[in-house]
């Protein structure tokens, strides 16, 4: 992603130069069981600890993380304005609150999913959490629940349907990048979350599959046939990763430790693969597809700024000749227009006489 934060920033600034908001970045939905590792492949994307993860059913509203790139504290403190540290979160639900301590994100992600929801209920209510920082794309996340079957605690009979209908409503938008999440020591034919995307994305044109718990796999079993995208193919394409256990999460393991283990069991037991998977693989990918998303929007783009170029040639065009002396102008502008107005209404006068004079009725303008 690093690549391209400059790129997109740059263009970002030409979008609101034209007043356009022709390129909107795919959002990023990520689809599947319950504790395929969602919430963890989400966090391995962003690069942060801030997501409530675990066993059982975690994420029960949906979390609408919309990633904003600011300039780095640096830059921003030479300006004098805005807050002081580089990455924070702002909740839509308090909005005057700056959270910069990550942890304190999570807790309130938390909070604010008790606030909604019973014991272990679900809601559709969004989660609406902004992160700023240097370090991400200005981009749309979104965190669901995973597919269930069976109710636990509060959860209504119909849970499925719930979780199904929720899911749906966010895939179903033709902008939203699908990223499914089938773990490694489950049956991918069985999958949950390629079958809804297909649902929504019968060609798999915005569908990628992530595999997940890829150490979790019984001895003597491995998931090349699944990776190599001959059990189930998938246009986009097919991501192994290795995301932090539970003993791993118990224990503080961070982010940087875990992608740098992650990238040793790749080595180990996918050498032909381990430069194609792995949760930068990933990052890189979707850098790469939104990219194509970019270049795709970009005719239009085109097509938009010649329009402008136009208008404003023309409206800069019925000013006149440009004006050396800027404090000339204002005045030359107030005694042109006088004299023009001038000009008419005596024309107009002169008009109406001749008319009057002819005999007409007719008053021209
Ligand atoms: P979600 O329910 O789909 O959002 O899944 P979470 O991200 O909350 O993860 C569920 C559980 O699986 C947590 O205890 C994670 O630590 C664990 N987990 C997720 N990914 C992996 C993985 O690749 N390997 C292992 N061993 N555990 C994982
Ligand atoms: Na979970
Ligand atoms: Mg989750």
């Amino acid at each position: 992603m690093e690549t391209l934060i400059p790129i997109i920033n740059r263009l970002q600034e030409v979008f609101l130069t034209v007043g356009s908001e022709i390129i909107q970045l795919p959002q990023i939905v990520v689809v599947g069981s319950q504790s395929s590792g969602k919430s963890s492949v989400l966090e391995s994307l962003v690069g942060r600890d801030f997501l409530p993860r675990g066993s059982g059913i975690v994420t029960r509203r949906p979390l609408v993380l919309q990633l904003v790139t600011v300039p780095p504290l640096e830059e921003r403190r030479k300006q004098d304005n805005g807050i002081k540290a580089e990455e924070w979160g702002t909740f839509l639900h308090c909005k005057n609150q700056i959270f910069t301590d990550f942890s304190e994100i999570r807790k309130e992600i938390e909070e604010e999913t008790d606030r909604c929801t019973n014991n272990k209920g679900i809601s559709p209510e969004p989660i609406n959490l902004k992160i700023y920082s240097p370090n991400v794309l200005s981009l749309t996340l979104v965190d669901l629940p995973g597919i269930t079957k069976v109710p636990v605690g509060d959860q209504p009979e119909d849970i499925e349907t719930q979780v199904r209908e929720m899911i749906l409503s966010y895939i179903s938008n033709p902008n939203s990048l699908i990223l499914c999440v089938s773990p490694a020591n489950s049956d991918l034919a069985t999958s949950d979350a390629l079958k809804l995307a297909r649902e929504v994305d019968a060609d798999g044109r915005r569908t990628l599959l992530v595999v997940s718990k890829l150490d979790l796999m019984d001895a003597g079993t491995d998931a090349l046939e699944v990776l190599l995208g001959r059990i189930i193919p998938v246009r986009l394409g097919i991501i192994g990763v290795v995301n932090r256990s539970q003993h791993d999460l118990n224990t503080q393991k961070s982010l940087a430790d875990s992608c740098k283990d992650e990238q040793v069991f790749l080595q180990r037991h996918y050498p032909s693969l381990a430069s194609r998977c792995g949760s930068r693989y990933l990052a890189r990918t979707l850098s790469r597809l939104l990219m194509h998303h970019i270049r795709d929007c970009l005719p239009e783009l085109k097509t938009r700024v010649t329009v402008l170029t136009a208008q404003y040639q023309s409206r800069l065009n019925s000013c006149g000749q440009p004006v050396e002396d800027q404090s000339a102008t204002l005045l030359q502008i107030v005694t042109k227009f006088a004299a023009d107005y001038c000009n008419t209404i005596e024309g107009t006068a002169r008009h109406i006489q001749t008319s009057e004079l002819c005999g007409g009725a007719r008053i021209c303008y």
